[in-house]
């Protein structure tokens, strides 16, 4: 079995010094790396900048991307051999119209900044899914979460929402914990305790490995 995992944020450059990123870890993308591994599948892990090794497994190819279109382009030559797709990155989802060759220098009392609108990987990589492949998308929702989550399943073409709870104290960025629910393509919903990031990672890739065909599990 071969994966395709994005991980961490997106860094867009903004001039030689500065970028717009977020405060994704890359934590979950890695345990999740981490776990499909140690259950037998091949890796290719497209990972934004993080402050995390590169996993030791054998297993688990790490490949470094900054942007969002560099994480696109790396993990389209990828796409079509995976057997599962998990877009656990934080990709930015606008980035600066124009990219200054020089630092931008103070002047005025306010700067103006225009975004542009960066690839949506998983939508792009989602119009290409085969029948047989299998996509994991997340999604971290502040209100309507359920009906949110449902939403991009559908639009991104996901067999599986990870949702994200942001009301527990200690789940989400930065945090070593994570509280989740799990939205299926068939209308399931399952929601999980607040537990370890390793912890949430082995009850994403079970369910991801009992809805696989047989031949992959
Ligand atoms: N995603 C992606 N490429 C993007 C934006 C999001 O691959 N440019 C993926 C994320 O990795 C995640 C899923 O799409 O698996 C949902 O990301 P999210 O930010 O929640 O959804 P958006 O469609 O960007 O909607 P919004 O931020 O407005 O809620
Ligand atoms: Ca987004």
């Amino acid at each position: 079995m071969h994966v395709l995992l994005t991980a961490g944020p997106t860094y867009e450059p903004l001039d030689p010094v500065r970028f717009i990123g977020n405060h994704s870890t890359g934590k979950m993308g890695y345990a999740l790396a981490e776990t499909f591994a140690a259950a037998g599948a091949t890796v290719s892990l497209i990972s934004g900048p993080t402050k995390l090794p590169d996993p030791a497994h054998p297993a688990i190819r790490t490949t470094r991307v900054q942007t969002a279109a560099e994480m696109y382009r790396a993990a389209e030559a990828e796409a079509a051999r995976a057997d599962v797709w998990v877009f656990a990155a934080a990709v930015a989802d606008y980035r600066p119209a124009e990219v200054a060759e020089q630092k931008i220098k103070k002047s005025g009392d306010t700067l103006t900044l225009e975004l542009v609108k960066n690839v949506d990987i998983a939508f792009e990589l989602g119009k290409t899914k085969r029948p047989e492949q299998f996509s994991v998308g997340f999604a971290l929702e502040t209100e309507n979460e359920q009906a949110h989550a449902l939403s991009k399943l559908h639009r991104k073409n996901f067999d599986l929402v990870v949702l994200n709870s942001l009301r527990d104290a200690g789940a989400g960025f930065g945090h070593d914990t994570n509280q989740i629910t799990l939205l299926a393509a068939d209308g399931s919903v399952t929601r999980f305790e607040l537990k370890l990031k390793s912890a949430v990672a082995h009850d994403i890739v079970g369910a991801v490995l009992a809805r696989l065909p047989h031949s992959h599990a």
